[in-house]
């Protein structure tokens, strides 16, 4: 598993600590930045890296950090074929994964600490996409524009 690493200035510093145990557990990291707390643009960063992940062919998922985590998740669902969730605990960030085949999770360090971060990205990374037709029909809906969409709520 390929694991994208991005965060502003903002989330620079929960960007290395989660870095650092996410490596120790053995996943391979390819961190786009930013690489200090000189003041960056979310934007810039969350372009970068849906850009690698959308072209990575190795099965891939992303971690995306800035103030609220609210920024990068705009930005980075802009890109087709991106699904970034801003979970703030684990059961949203499973959820994200179970239900909503979420691909980048977002956090914001000005709203999770350290250790409850930790938690939610692993929770995150455990979980797989549920197998239920539901769920897949849902989420290829996700691609379509509002109006394409039928109403079906089962
Ligand atoms: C940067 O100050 C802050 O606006 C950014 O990190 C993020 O929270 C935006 O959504």
């Amino acid at each position: 598993m390929i694991l994208f690493m991005g965060a502003d200035h903002a989330g620079y510093s929960l960007k290395e600590y989660l870095k650092s145990h996410l490596t120790q557990q053995g996943y391979d990291i390819v961190d786009v930045g930013v690489y200090s707390e000189e003041p960056a643009d979310y934007p810039d960063v969350a372009h970068t890296l849906t850009a690698r992940l959308v072209s990575e062919t190795r099965p891939a998922l992303g971690i995306l950090i800035c103030g609220t985590g609210i920024g990068m998740s705009i930005a980075a669902n802009k890109r087709p074929g991106i699904r970034a969730a801003n979970a703030s605990e684990p059961v949203s960030a499973a959820l994200a994964r179970e239900h909503n085949n979420a691909n980048i999770i977002c956090l914001g360090a000005r709203v999770v600490g350290p250790e409850l971060a930790r938690a939610t990205v692993e929770a995150f990374l455990r979980t797989g996409f549920s197998p239920d037709d539901r769920h897949h029909r849902r989420v290829q809906k996700l691609e379509l524009a509002g109006g394409e969409t039928q109403s079906r709520t089962d």
